[in-house]
């Protein structure tokens, strides 16, 4: 494994395009999730470092800067050309992502080459932001400007730490506000490296920040500071509420909250089985059940839920568990200790509330933080397991008679992030795309997830919305500009 790390080159803070030392002088350890081993130090960010970046984000965002000053069209180029080097460096970026996270090598190649594909999805959008013109009563000749909001923080989760930056960079370099980001503290690497190309891409100074370092430092920091006037934040419903306080506190900076989920995928009993345990299986082991969206809650009518149960117990029990960069496995690591323990006392509650184990429910191996693809049959909607949000790869099948009934059942949740129905039955399909109260419903398959496609929650699983055109908002003012003409003209 050893000739596929490399060289860590990029592990201090990005402050106005130069690599520095926090200035604490402190330093945090970075883990292989697959090892338990540390693999580097990276300087730890903390509320100085943020308010240093944040100047350089403001003094790149001054009237008359650089970037104020740049043609929409140039922006454009610079965020085609990031992406150019993102596909450069794509199989370095990769071996961050996997060694830092744990993740399948081919799945952390899909999400530097995905977020290239972000970048350019939204360099087309910079010269296509408009405001309106708008009849009004009387003289008056009215239109809108659409204007960047300002400097914006960013906090970003573990799980796709460079796709959700670049979700969150994508809208934000289109409309031409100026950002401080900070990684998740397991994984700040693979985000340093790009921080790196941004510089080479030509970015002006102090438009592109990154600041590693913990969230109760640095990210609190971030989402109280005055000069930042909006916040994204891609993570737990928890922290979510404690952006939003500080949020409200600050300078009510305007917020968007990508967050958790405990999403539902119905099966209905006119389905070929194999298919659809297939895309269940898929919409719950993906990135060892680490996802927002993963479809959790696998609903299964009662004429096919036997059936369907041993042949998810055994594609389960088939999946290949083991060293990330072996492209013949499947199955990973959980990001870490905590995370690895969490899971494992859902498992636990699961087991204690009622539910059978069909196979799983145990640790893999004797390092790294591996979970056994987990299979729950007989599972309750009261369990623990069927309402909280799990984050690891546990699978719980959950039998429905009735298409009223699983609608029902299937929006019994505070969240309300994604959803799924599998059927060769137009009229149920959308009976349940319209009933489901959740950002996403995906029919007949799950995951599809694209950066032209608006994505976020219902309820407790956020506000806003990541990608499309949507997100343009999230980055924008609306100025309403009215003008008197000459009464006779
Ligand atoms: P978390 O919400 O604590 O961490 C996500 C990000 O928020 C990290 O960058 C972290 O440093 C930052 N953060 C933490 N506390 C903060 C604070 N007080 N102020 C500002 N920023 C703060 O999530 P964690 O602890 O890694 O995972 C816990 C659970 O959260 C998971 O088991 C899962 O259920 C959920 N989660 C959901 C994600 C999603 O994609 N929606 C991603 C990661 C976690
Ligand atoms: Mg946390």
């Amino acid at each position: 494994m050893a000739d596929k790390v490399p060289a860590l080159k990029y592990t201090q803070l990005f402050i106005n395009n130069e690599f520095v030392d926090s200035a604490s002088g402190k330093k945090f350890p970075v883990i292989n999730p697959a090892t338990g081993q540390k693999i580097a130090e990276v300087s730890e960010g903390d509320k100085a470092d943020v308010d240093k970046a944040v100047a350089a984000a403001k003094a790149a965002f001054k009237r008359g800067s650089v970037w104020r000053e740049m043609d929409a069209s140039a922006r454009a180029k610079l965020m085609n050309k990031l992406a150019d080097l993102i596909e450069r460096d794509a199989k370095q970026i990769a071996n961050l992502l996997t060694l830092e996270g744990g993740k399948l090598f081919y799945g952390s190649f899909y999400e530097a080459t995905s977020s290239a594909t972000t970048l350019r999805y939204y360099a087309g959008w910079c010269d296509k932001i408009t405001g309106k013109t708008i009849p009004t009563d009387g003289p008056y000749f009215t239109y809108t400007r659409k204007e960047p909001i300002g400097v914006v923080g960013q906090i970003i989760p573990w799980n796709f730490p460079l796709g959700m930056a670049m979700w969150k960079w994508g809208p934000a370099l289109a409309t031409g506000c100026t950002i401080v980001l900070k990684p998740a503290e397991q994984t700040p690497l693979a985000t340093l490296h790009v921080a790196a190309l941004a510089k080479e891409a030509g970015f002006p100074d102090g438009v592109i920040n990154v600041i590693p370092g913990y969230g109760p430092t640095a990210g609190a920091a971030i989402s109280s500071h005055p000069d930042i006037t909006k916040v994204a934040f891609t993570g737990s419903t928890e922290v979510g509420k404690i952006i939003m306080e500080a949020a409200a506190k600050s300078n009510l900076k305007k917020i968007s909250l990508e967050l958790g989920g405990k999403s539902p995928l119905i099966v209905l009993d006119d389905v070929n089985v194999d298919e659809a345990v297939q895309i269940a299986h898929d919409a719950i082991f993906v990135n060892q059940g680490q996802v927002c969206c993963a479809g959790t809650r696998t609903f299964v009518h009662e004429s096919i839920y036997d059936e369907f149960v041993q042949k998810s117990k055994a594609k389960a029990e088939a999946r290949k568990i083991g060293d990330p960069f072996d492209v013949t496995v499947q199955h990973g690591p959980q990001i870490d200790d905590e995370i690895f323990e969490r899971v494992m006392s859902y498992i636990k509650s699961g087991k204690e509330q009622g539910a059978r184990v069909e196979c799983g429910g145990e640790r893999y191996g004797d390092k790294g933080y591996f979970v056994k693809p987990t299979v729950f049959s007989n599972v309750t909607d009261e369990m623990k397991i069927a309402r909280e949000e799990i984050f690891g790869p546990v699978q719980s099948i959950i039998k429905f008679k009735t298409l009223e009934e699983v609608i029902e059942r299937a929006n019994n949740t505070t969240y309300g992030l994604a959803s799924g129905i599998l059927t060769n039955d137009i009229n149920s399909a959308l009976t349940v795309a319209n009933a489901l109260e959740a950002g996403s419903v995906w029919i007949n398959c799950y995951n599809a997830l694209q950066s032209s496609t608006p994505f976020g929650g219902y309820k407790m699983s956020g506000i806003g919305r990541d990608c499309g055109e949507e997100s343009l908002e999230e980055y924008l003012e609306v100025k309403t500009v009215s003008v008197k003409l000459p009464m006779k003209s």
